[in-house]
């Protein structure tokens, strides 16, 4: 399909039924007349809105990388049912069926042969991390302490409940991770290369995205997806992530998939990025430095910290930040002055 039957569609105004949902392209803000579309590496991915206001995506394979359909029906199967892992527990597969005809709605054989072997997704709420990290480096967006530990929980919980599980996502990276950052709350998308203990390796599945690759499944300078097909295989992109999450800020420079690092840098496990990385945790975060370092001399994903080695750290990481103060501790009336300053302004700012 993709392009040419989804522009169709947009440009014929009506919704269409598939799988029983009624759904609407979004429109591109900044290309009116063209649906908001979006191409990465293996797929055309649209967005959609469904007739019960609830947010869709719909993500079509480009000819060639479609992985195998009976093993894309088996892990939404397999993966547990965490809000992180939505857009994959509570995806849909399509196939020639999946496009119904009704009144009042768009019905073309260019679209429901183009819908088969695509996935319908919840749309996961925010912006992908990679996206999010240049708003970071631009400024327009700021992290305290507190909110990247509580990103970096929320990534190793969402690790460890898939390892519980036999589980791992094996594509962990930047353009993987969303995060609503109004609610500072991360989920995860694209899984259509999970590893579990049931399943077997499909054809055509990658090692991984640049910038996330432990240098360990490389052979002779090519990444071996075959090498990351195992049990904890998410570890070392675990650690690259979190230290992002760290220490992500105006300075931070930019590498080949918009992370921290060139993926030379990881292969080789040295290089100027990683020795910068350092210094930066030792000053701010200095109880991840052994984490870190452990992750990037590594020669296995299970001499990789663990999901239990992330949470004593953002433990102890937590106890170490300073308490916010609490109105109510505050004495001699300086807490209801404050209150009502904050009441003053908040009835300003409804009338
Ligand atoms: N369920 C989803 N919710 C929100 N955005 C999504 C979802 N799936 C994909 N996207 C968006 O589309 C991009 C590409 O999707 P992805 O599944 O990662 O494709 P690829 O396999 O080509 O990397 C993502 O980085 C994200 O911006
Ligand atoms: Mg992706």
């Amino acid at each position: 399909m993709a392009r040419n039957a989804l522009q169709e569609w947009f440009s014929d105004g009506r919704p269409a039924t598939i799988a029983g949902h009624i759904l609407r392209l979004h429109e591109h803000a900044a290309l009116p007349g063209t649906p908001l579309l979006v191409q990465r590496g293996q797929a055309v991915v649209a967005f959609l809105q469904a007739d019960d206001q609830t947010e869709w995506v719909l993500k079509k394979f480009v000819p060639g990388r479609q992985p195998d359909l009976t093993y894309l029906q088996s892990v939404s199967k397999v993966l547990p049912n965490l809000p992180a892992f939505r857009s994959a527990t509570q995806r849909i597969l399509l196939d020639e069926h999946a496009l119904t005809s009704g009144s009042g709605c768009y019905c073309s054989r260019a679209l429901r042969d183009g819908l088969r072997g695509a996935l319908l997704q919840p749309r996961q709420p925010g912006n992908n991390w990679t996206s999010l990290a240049d708003e970071i480096r631009d400024g327009k967006i700021r992290m305290d302490a507190s909110v990247r530990l509580r990103l970096c929980r929320q990534l190793t919980e969402a690790v460890d409940v898939m390892e519980a599980a036999g589980a791992a996502h094996r594509d962990l990276s930047g353009g993987n991770v969303l995060i609503d950052w109004l609610l500072w709350q991360l989920g995860l998308i694209d899984f259509d290369s999970v590893y579990h203990t049931s399943l077997a390796m499909p054809d055509g599945t990658t090692a991984g995205t640049e910038g996330y690759c432990a240098p360990f499944v490389f052979s002779g300078g090519v990444a071996d997806s075959r090498r990351s097909w195992c049990p904890c295989a998410d570890r070392y992109a675990l650690a690259i992530l979190n230290v992002e999450f760290l220490l992500m800020d105006g300075s931070s420079s930019c590498a080949e998939d918009g992370g921290l690092f060139p993926q030379e840098q990881l292969r080789t496990r040295h290089g100027l990025r990683i020795d910068e990385v350092r210094g930066q945790l030792k000053r701010q975060f200095p109880s991840a430095v052994w984490l870190f370092d452990s992750a990037i001399h590594a020669s296995a994903f299970l001499d990789c910290p663990s999901t239990g080695d992330w949470t004593r750290f953002c433990n102890q990481a937590d106890q170490a930040m300073p308490c916010p103060i609490s109105i109510g501790g505050m004495g001699d009336g300086v807490g209801d002055q404050i209150r009502s300053i904050l009441l003053r302004r908040r009835l300003v700012g409804i009338g």
